[in-house]
């Protein structure tokens, strides 16, 4: 995720405003920004590694001359966060510029067309195949326009791009499952990632779509649609939101917005380049002693892919809670050891403590990271960025699936490379890998409601137990987890509750059963949640569709609009999505502020 700000304004110099609509975008990304303008013909660039202020400090951002411009502030996807990395991007001959905010799927292919026509590439990004695709386009006879469509005709992956070239008064945009808005003010057009970066200047908006390319001139704009092949209409929409609101897309809370990115976030994950997962695969397969560490939130993800690992790729890849690794497993790590950090900041200091011991006593490192750049991609050997743009709420949501999807691929690839499983069976995997964006909005859409409800009806309980068992015990502390966090309710999470224990939670509490068919301890679940009831507990089981045995051993259920057919392995990953909701909307009915747990930092970086 990286944020993306462009406008034309009449009689105006428009780098200072390019400025403040970056800044207004920060949250997106912060490692690297710059800015391009047009004057007189000519196209001018600066930019610079480091959050938007130091960078300005440095080059003076907003003294670029012209009235048509472009803006970017980066959160790395491809290329660690260098001078040459950071957007815009421009072709062989300095008159085209590009930011981007997406990832471009079959860059490397491209890149090698273009390089074989004698294109040089300054950046390893995959943003910059598209100034010298349309460069090349233009070479064979185009005219701007026409190259620009022809240009993002050829990519494959999600792109919100905006796009200047010294011989055109005027910008190109295009979204393409990335997000990108458009704002029609009096004296100017603006494009941004989000509305509130243009809030200050008009609140008239006009929501692209898929294949749109907007063509900005001064005297207006039009939209044609390099999917339908033809020239469309889009309707402006006048938005009555307040600043504050509009940073958070209309959402009240950043943690509600981030829940609602996980099917986009999901996408992400299915376009990571498979050749960096197999070499982990193959890394791990061939260690002697494999293990997983992280903390909180990324340990869940751990436990829950280590089970995906050891039944599907028959291989034992220990999760181990990073504090604890040391101590306990330090001594032994050598040489034919592989240790996969799982972190989102990849700054959490006792993930990064075991991988500086193991790495010192000669084990292989690999990472799984939400931040390029980050202290743990400069320790693995091998790592996968997970791209699911800064999350902002405190309590892990977006990234966590996002884990659990990386994960699930890793062990999906071994198993394949292992022999573990049959071609059958690994293709019905992947078609279902790729069903999860779309069961995640489902289950999102379908139960936001009735979770709402339930939330009101627990604001006043105090004790809960979350169970679940296998694989799902992951989902069970998730839940935990997160309710403690931000709801601040005393809780515990099991793979089975028994008699004792339901007795000490005692009448009036609540008792989550997390209950996919696919779960082979489903009977001994079910026998719980009636033993929890006769306890006088309150049950609610979350279940699949048509699930009627559910429905006798709880007093609630939270049906998922997910097929029984789901195979066990990737069911934490729907799971999880009620959870979430629910601790989100407990503590929103409590008067607290998810967004800011007390107690609670994003990531610990101290020891
Ligand atoms: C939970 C949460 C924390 C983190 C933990 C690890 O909602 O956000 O528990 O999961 O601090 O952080 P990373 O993944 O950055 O290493």
């Amino acid at each position: 995720m990286c944020g993306i700000f462009g406008c034309l304004v009449k009689d105006k110099d428009v780098a200072p405003l390019i400025l403040a609509g970056l800044k207004r975008l920060e949250y997106r990304g912060y490692d690297s920004c710059g800015e391009a303008t047009i004057h007189e013909g000519k196209l001018f660039v600066k930019k610079g590694v480091g959050e938007i202020d130091k960078v300005h400090a440095e080059l003076g951002l907003d003294d670029l001359p012209g009235e048509i411009g472009i803006g970017h502030t980066r959160w790395a996807t491809h290329g660690a966060p260098t001078r040459e990395n950071a957007h815009p991007h421009t072709d062989c001959e300095g008159k085209i510029a590009v930011v981007h905010n997406g990832i471009i799927e079959n860059f490397l292919e491209l890149r090698k067309e273009l390089e074989a026509k004698g294109h040089v590439f300054k950046s390893k990004t995959d943003t910059e195949v598209v100034p010298h695709l349309i460069e090349e386009f233009m070479k064979e006879g185009l005219g701007f326009q026409e190259a620009v469509i022809e240009a993002v005709r050829k990519l494959r992956g999600s792109f919100a791009l905006a796009i200047i070239y010294a011989g055109f008064e005027g910008m190109a945009c295009v979204k393409m499952e990335s997000p990108l808005v458009l704002g029609v003010g009096r004296d100017g057009i603006y494009v941004a990632s989000d509305i509130p970066a243009f809030l200050p200047y008009t609140n008239v908006v006009i929501q692209l779509k898929d294949g749109d390319v907007a063509f900005i001139r001064p005297d207006g704009f039009r939209i044609y649609n390099f999917i339908k092949g033809r020239e469309v209409k889009r309707k402006p929409r006048t938005i009555d939101w307040s600043a504050d609101m509009a940073e958070r897309e209309g959402y009240p809370h950043f943690m509600l917005k981030e829940i609602h990115e996980q099917p986009r976030c999901l996408k992400n994950t299915l376009r990571l380049d498979r050749r960096y997962l197999t070499m982990m695969a193959d890394l791990i397969s061939s260690a002697e002693e494999a293990f997983m560490v992280a903390c909180g939130t990324s340990y869940h993800a751990c436990l829950a892919s280590s089970y995906a690992m050891s039944r599907l790729a028959k291989k034992a890849v220990h999760p181990v809670i990073a504090s604890e690794f040391v101590e306990n497993y330090g001594s032994f790590v050598g040489p034919r050891t592989v240790l996969l950090a799982v972190s989102q900041s990849g700054e959490t200091a006792d993930t990064l403590e075991a991988v500086r011991h193991a790495r010192e006593r000669g084990a292989t490192i690999l990472g799984v990271t939400n931040v390029l750049g980050s202290k743990l991609t400069r320790m693995a050997r091998v790592y996968v960025c997970q791209q699911s743009g800064p999350e902002i709420g405190v309590a892990a949501t977006k990234t966590y699936t996002a884990q659990l999807s990386v994960l699930t691929q890793l062990a999906v690839i071994m198993a394949e490379r292992r022999g573990k499983i049959g071609h059958v069976e690994a293709e019905d995997l992947w078609d279902w890998i790729h069903k999860l964006p779309d069961l995640a909005e489902s289950v999102i859409e379908v139960t936001e409601k009735d979770i709402i409800r339930l939330a009101e009806e627990h604001v006043g309980v105090e004790k809960f137990a979350f169970v679940g068992s296998g694989i799902n015990l992951a989902t069970a502390l998730e839940g935990r987890l997160k309710l403690l966090e931000i709801a601040y309710a005393p809780s515990i999470a099991t793979s089975s509750l028994d008699g004792v224990t339901a007795g000490c939670l005692g009448k009036g509490s609540t008792a989550i059963f997390v209950c996919p068919s696919s779960s082979p301890d489903r009977k001994r679940l079910l026998d719980e949640a009636c033993m929890a009831r006769d306890h006088g507990l309150n049950v609610i089981a979350l279940a699949e569709e048509g699930d009627e045995e559910v429905k006798e051993a709880s007093d609630e259920q939270l049906v998922l609009p997910v097929p029984p057919e789901l195979p066990e392995v990737l069911s934490p990953l729907p799971f999880i999505l009620p959870l979430q909701m629910f601790a989100y909307y407990v503590s929103v009915k409590r008067g607290l502020n998810p967004d800011k747990p007390r107690n609670l930092a994003k990531s610990v970086t101290v020891k």
